[in-house]
C-alpha cells in the first residue's frame, strides 16, 4: 500500500503523560509525521506509539469533564433508544461511563483498556472489560453476552492501530440487523479549520468518510448514514450496517459527504501538501503573537490543557517562556506539568484578575468557555487561538 508523508510536526511526547515534575528524566518522545495512503485515502501517523504507553491506569481524560459533552451523550442515548429500541449495546472505549450509563435497563457492556476508568463503570454495575478491543476479546464477550443490537464507539476507533481487525471484530459482534455507530474527528473539518492539533499520539488516524468507506468494505460493514457534529472541533457520526443487510437503506447523506470531500480535493495528495504549507505559516504567526505579547510584558496563561494543545505547544515550541501556567478543570491534571513543554497546570478556580491573555487550548469548547468567562472578557481579558488562524479573539 503506497504511503506518502506530507507533514513532519517534529518530536512529540505522550499527550496523556502529564508530568509530576518540570524536570522529568527520560521523557519519551516520538516523531509526529503525517501520512497519506494513496489507495484508501486514509490519513494516519507514520509512527504509532505503543498503546500501553498511552492507555494505562493513569489515563487522564474524563469524557464527562465538560457540560457540552455530558449533554451530547445524554441526547444521543435518548435518540438511540427512541430510534433503534436496542435490547443490547456494547461501547468500545466507555471511558467514565458518560454514555453507557444511560442503558442500565438493557444488556450494556463496556470495553475500556484504561483500568482507572474501567473501575469507575464497574462500580456503576456496568460489566466492563479492561482490555484492548481485539477479535479475541470480541469472541470472549460474545460467548457471555451474545451479539449486540448496537455497538457505539466515540473517539476510540481512531486510536486503534489495526483497523482491519477492529472492524472485523465489530462485524463479528453485531446482530444481523445490528448497527455500529462511530464518532471521530472529521478530517475535512481539520483541513478546513487548519486544526493540525487533531494529530497527536492517540489519534493514529483522522478519518474521512471516503477512507472509512474504503477500509471497512473488506470487513463486511457498510456506511449507511453520516451526521456532522460540533464536538471536538468538528466530528462525524458514521452509521454502519452489515453489507448483507438489505433492509436498511443507504441515506443520501453518504453520497453528499463523499462528494463534499471529493470537491475539497481529499482524494488528492496535493491538498495535503497545501495543508502542510499552511500549517507551517500558522506556526510562524502564532509564535509572532506570543513574542509580541511577551515584549509588552503581558500576563499570559493557557486555558484547558488539552491533548490537542500538546501538538501546538510542542510544534511551535511555546513553553513557560510564554505561558505561565494552564488552568484546567480535570482534577487529575491539576498540580502536574504539560508533556514536553513542562508548563505548570493549576486547578481551575476562575481566571485570576492579573491575567491579560489566555491561550485557548480547549478551542473546541469556545462557546461554553466564552459564556463562562464573561467577567474576564468584560474587564478586557482576551483569548488567543490558532484555529482557524492564529489571532487574538
Ligand atoms: P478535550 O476536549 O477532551 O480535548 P482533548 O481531547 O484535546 O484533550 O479536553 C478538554 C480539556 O479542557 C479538559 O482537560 C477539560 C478542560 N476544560 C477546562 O479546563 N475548562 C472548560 O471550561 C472546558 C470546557 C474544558
Amino acid at each position: 500500500m503506497k504511503k506518502i508523508s506530507f507533514l513532519n510536526l517534529g518530536k512529540h511526547p505522550i499527550t496523556n503523560n502529564f508530568l509530576k515534575t518540570n524536570k522529568p528524566k527520560n521523557e519519551f518522545f516520538y516523531n509526529l509525521k503525517l501520512i497519506y495512503h494513496k489507495e484508501t485515502k486514509l490519513v494516519s501517523l507514520d509512527n504509532f506509539v505503543p498503546p500501553k504507553k498511552m492507555f494505562n491506569d493513569k489515563y487522564a481524560h474524563r469524557a464527562s469533564a465538560s457540560i457540552t459533552m455530558q449533554e451530547a451523550y445524554k441526547n444521543l442515548a435518548y435518540k438511540i433508544k427512541k430510534k433503534f429500541k436496542p435490547k443490547s449495546i456494547l461501547e468500545i472505549g466507555s471511558n467514565d461511563g458518560v454514555f453507557i450509563k444511560y442503558f442500565s435497563n438493557i444488556n450494556n457492556v463496556g470495553v475500556e483498556p484504561c483500568k482507572n476508568l474501567a473501575d469507575l463503570t464497574s462500580k456503576m454495575k456496568i460489566e466492563t472489560y479492561d482490555k484492548f478491543w481485539t477479535f479475541q476479546l470480541s469472541n470472549k464477550i460474545l460467548s457471555k453476552h451474545g451479539k449486540f443490537d448496537i455497538i457505539y464507539s466515540a473517539n476510540t476507533i481512531s486510536h486503534i492501530h489495526n483497523l482491519n481487525e477492529t472492524f472485523k471484530a465489530i462485524e463479528n459482534s453485531l446482530n444481523s440487523n445490528g448497527i455500529f455507530i462511530l464518532e471521530d474527528p472529521s478530517l475535512l473539518k481539520s483541513l478546513q479549520k487548519l486544526s493540525y492539533d487533531q494529530f497527536y499520539d492517540e489519534h493514529a488516524y483522522v478519518f474521512s468518510i471516503t477512507a472509512l468507506k474504503n477500509i471497512t468494505k473488506q470487513s463486511g460493514l457498510e456506511v449507511f448514514n453520516v451526521e456532522e457534529l460540533k464536538t471536538h472541533g468538528g466530528s462525524n457520526r458514521v452509521y454502519f450496517k452489515k453489507v448483507n443487510n438489505k433492509t436498511i437503506k443507504i441515506s443520501n447523506t453518504v453520497k453528499k459527504h463523499l462528494l463534499k470531500e471529493k470537491n475539497f480535493g481529499m482524494n488528492k495528495l496535493q491538498t495535503y501538501q497545501i495543508f502542510a504549507k499552511k500549517v507551517l505559516k500558522s506556526r510562524k504567526n502564532l509564535i509572532k503573537i506570543f513574542q509580541k505579547l511577551k515584549k509588552e510584558k503581558k500576563n499570559i496563561i493557557g486555558y484547558g490543557a488539552t491533548y490537542k494543545s500538546s501538538t501546538v505547544l510542542n510544534f511551535c515550541k511555546i513553553d513557560k517562556k510564554f505561558i505561565k501556567y494552564f488552568l484546567d478543570t480535570t482534577p487529575t491534571k491539576a498540580g502536574k506539568f504539560t508533556p514536553g513543554t513542562h508548563i505548570p497546570i493549576k486547578k481551575y478556580n476562575g481566571i485570576p484578575s492579573n491575567v491579560d491573555y489566555a491561550f485557548l487550548g480547549a478551542w473546541n469548547f469556545k462557546d461554553e468557555i466564552f459564556k463562562k468567562e464573561k467577567k474576564f472578557i468584560n474587564r478586557g481579558g482576551r483569548f488567543i487561538t490558532h484555529v482557524p488562524s492564529p489571532k487574538i479573539l
